[in-house]
């Protein structure tokens, strides 16, 4: 395997750290794009060089990706307060613009480019009678849920890929658990028993590790397969209900019973957050593992969650769990 030169918009995010790790483990240099000095100085100590620009407006930064073998997109316009449908749309154009910024950047330059590395959810395939998905599933006419991101910024990526050849590798993730983004706050208000599940709790999830999502990535990156799209997805899909169980059990908080409808949970959390939330999609891992070759850290939420769980615990007691 030869070293990359990787460019990596949103690696300060849930996904982009323990991505930023696993490229400069692996041995690739890393050009990380930051929007500030304190975020400079981590990736800098993570061991990847820091770029200062932000995605939603040209400038010096583009100068960056012209040399690059491999870009990675995993940014997220982060819209503020509940995730209405509205919000999703316009952080939709906010992505688009974002695309945009680093396609024109590119295509000025990008006979050396392997593979361009795009983040989308499930929310975008149309499941079968049975709930499964994989990488042969339709895409939703209508968008649903974070799907209203995901589904503006596909065109414009498949576009570039058809009319000048950009080496397009679509990743279509399961709901990313870690130490970071929604995982935390579930934790909280299952042990605070604020939680309530959306809709009746027997929908399926299909979850993934955040250290998993780095190596789907990685292996994109290292095998090149422009034009493809994958499925990452943990091995065993879960019904809402059980995996709350799960967790309240490893809080040491007995589960959570109260349950609200969709409707309900959108006035509270937003109709887009709520869509994803009650989701009913049992999604296959197949094609990740036989042509990406991934092999998971975490085979399901029993060997994922309880290591986060310690850590959130260990954290609130401000004790450090051992061996970390
Ligand atoms: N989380 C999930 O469950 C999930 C599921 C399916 C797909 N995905 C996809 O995975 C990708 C990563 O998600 P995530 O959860 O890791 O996102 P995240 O934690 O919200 O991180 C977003 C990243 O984007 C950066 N960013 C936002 N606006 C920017 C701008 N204007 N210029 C430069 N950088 C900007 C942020 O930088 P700052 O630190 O400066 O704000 C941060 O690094 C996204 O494309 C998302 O659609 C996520």
């Amino acid at each position: 395997m030869s070293p990359e030169t990787v460019f990596v918009a949103g690696a300060t995010g849930l996904v982009g750290k323990p991505l930023l790790r696993r490229l400069v483990d692996r041995g690739h240099h890393v050009r990380a794009l930051v929007r500030n000095d304190p975020s400079a100085t981590m990736v800098l100590t993570m061991g990847a060089e820091p770029i200062l620009g932000d995605l939603s407006t040209p400038g010096p930064w583009q100068d960056h990706l012209g040399d690059c073998t491999s870009v990675i997109d995993a940014s997220q316009a982060r819209p503020r307060g509940r995730l209405t449908a509205r919000r999703a749309t316009a952080a939709g154009r906010d992505r688009v613009r974002f695309t945009q910024n680093l396609l024109t950047a590119i295509r000025n330059g990008h006979a050396s480019l392997g593979s361009y590395v795009w983040l989308t959810g499930l929310d975008e395939l149309v499941p079968t009678a049975e709930r499964w998905v994989d990488e042969g599933s339709p895409l939703a006419l209508r968008p649903h849920g974070f799907a209203r991101i995901g589904s503006q910024i596909r065109p414009v990526v498949e576009a570039a890929h058809q009319t000048w050849g950009l080496p397009l590798v679509s990743l279509h993730m399961g709901l990313i658990y870690g130490p970071e983004g929604w995982f935390p706050d579930y934790l909280r208000r299952i042990q605070r028993r604020r939680f309530a599940m959306v809709g009746d709790g027997q929908n399926f999830v299909s979850l993934v590790s955040v250290h998993d999502v780095a190596r789907a990535i990685v292996a994109a990156v290292e095998r090149r397969p422009a034009g493809e799209r994958f499925v990452v997805v943990d091995d065993e899909p879960v019904r809402q209900a059980e995996f709350v169980r799960f967790v309240a059990d490893r809080l040491g908080v007995s589960a959570p019973r109260r349950k609200v409808p969709l409707w309900l949970a959108g006035l509270v959390v937003g109709r887009a957050a709520a869509e994803t939330a009650a989701a009913d999609v049992r999604a296959h891992n197949r094609r990740m593992k036989s042509e990406l070759g991934v092999t998971l850290e975490f085979p399901s939420y029993r060997e994922g969650v309880p290591p986060l769980v310690a850590e959130y615990l260990a954290s609130a007691s401000g004790v450090r769990p051992a061996g970390s």
